[in-house]
């Protein structure tokens, strides 16, 4: 049965994030985006909320919801701010999912509920300073002790890294064994060892929290490790399949906050006699920039139903964050050029929009990534 419409739930959810976005969100979105300044009080509210472990079962302290609710709460908020966004999807796609999916009772008592109830954020620690895309090629060890596991090494673009108060590290345990070597382990932040590098000046995101960190004789209790020995590897892959899915609502949220500011901008603007919509070169772009935001959608929420459905969707979640990831650097960029000069002022908030979509494309699996996911999919058909 294909059906289109969404369960009052889900458009309440929706509606709940739409208003806090339009509402609070936007006041002081440029600000924190000019003077990179991490969203503490924003955070706090979308915790009330219940926006930090949405689909986190409730006997975790999780809000129970499905992943299109999660979607569409994640596309209202970063069609304002998808720095708050990222912080969220990390949050629940990366950690929340990863801990309940994988852990242990014990484990998920003691790590799962203060994330899932928002009174602890997350961060997942895999890419590398040679480890990005490649992501097998892990340098990171963690070196089995008997009761404990020694660990050495640097992550790098840890989203969350700073405001986190648990990790979940993949490192190399049996180097010999490849991937097969590599573990998941929770870490706690506070641990003796830990330290972090400043905070990523980034382009675009740029009140998200990016730090790299460092691993020093760091010692991991036995009990943290995260599924059986080895499963580390497939752990991280399995999670960034979910995880893909929370970016692509995050980029079709980009493209669709473009996309808005820019249709209305040329319904006011007049050149040559009329509004701006009313030339064709103008019409047109906007029409192809529906029209993409139209098909990242629908992959998109596709995705999201498969998961809850409880079926495959690795291939469907790739492409949904490829199709998305280049609708919103498409789109944003023609915003940008449809409000002229003013797209290239932060004042129009279209400016802000081009650079984040930017790194939709490049984290959680770059765009090429995406692809070799998907033509391993077709060549498997
Ligand atoms: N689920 C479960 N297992 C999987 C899997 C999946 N989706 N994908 C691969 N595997 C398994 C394979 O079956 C294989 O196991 P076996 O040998 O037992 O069969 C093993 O993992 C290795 O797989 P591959 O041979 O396919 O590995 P590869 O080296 O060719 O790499 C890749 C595959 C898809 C390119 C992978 O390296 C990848 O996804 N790279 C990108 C990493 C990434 O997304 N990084 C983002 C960092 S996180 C981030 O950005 C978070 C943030 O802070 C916002």
């Amino acid at each position: 049965m294909l059906n289109f419409d969404f369960t009052e739930e889900q458009l309440m959810i929706q509606q709940s994030a739409r208003d806090y976005a339009q509402r609070e969100l936007i006041k002081d979105v440029i600000e924190r985006d000019t003077k990179a300044l991490f969203p503490t009080e924003h955070v706090k509210a979308l915790t009330e909320l219940g926006f930090m472990g949405m689909m986190a079962d409730p006997k975790y302290d999780g809000g129970g919801m499905d992943t299109v609710s999660y979607v569409l709460a994640l596309e209202e908020i970063s069609k304002v701010d998808s720095s708050a966004a990222v912080i969220i999807s990390v949050n629940n796609s990366l950690v929340c999912y990863e801990l309940e999916e994988f852990g242990t009772e014990e484990q998920k008592e003691k790590w799962l509920k203060p994330l899932a109830s928002g009174k602890k954020l997350g961060a997942f620690l895999l890419s590398e300073p040679e480890a990005g895309s490649d992501a097998t090629s892990q340098r990171t060890m963690a070196l089995d002790m008997g009761d404990h596991y020694l660990v050495n090494g640097v992550k790098n673009w840890i989203t969350n890294g700073n405001c986190a108060s648990t990790y979940i590290l993949i490192a190399q345990t049996h180097k010999e064994k490849g991937h097969k070597g590599i573990n998941a382990l929770i870490v706690d932040r506070n641990s003796p060892g830990i330290t972090l590098g400043p905070h990523e000046d980034k382009m675009g995101m740029r009140s998200s929290d990016t730090h790299s960190i460092m691993f020093s004789d760091v010692k991991v209790p036995k009990e943290n490790l995260l599924g059986g020995d080895g499963m580390g590897f497939k752990i991280a892959m399995k999670t960034l399949e979910g995880g893909r899915i929370g970016i692509a609502a995050q980029a079709l949220g980009i493209a669709q906050g473009a996309y808005e500011r820019a249709l209305k901008y040329s319904k006011e603007r007049k050149a040559f006699g009329t509004e701006i919509i009313n030339h064709q070169a103008i019409g047109f772009k906007l029409a192809e920039m529906h029209t993409r935001i139209e098909a990242a959608r629908y992959f998109t929420l596709k995705s999201a139903w498969l998961k809850d459905q409880g079926r495959p969707y690795g291939t469907a979640s790739a492409m949904a964050k490829y199709w998305a990831a280049e609708t919103a650097m498409y789109v944003t960029t023609e915003a940008v050029q449809i409000h002229g000069g003013y797209g290239y002022v932060k004042e129009y908030h279209v400016e802000r929009l081009m650079r984040d979509a930017k790194l939709t494309q490049i984290y959680e699996g770059t765009s090429e990534i995406q692809l070799i996911i998907i033509a391993r999919a077709i060549m498997n058909e």
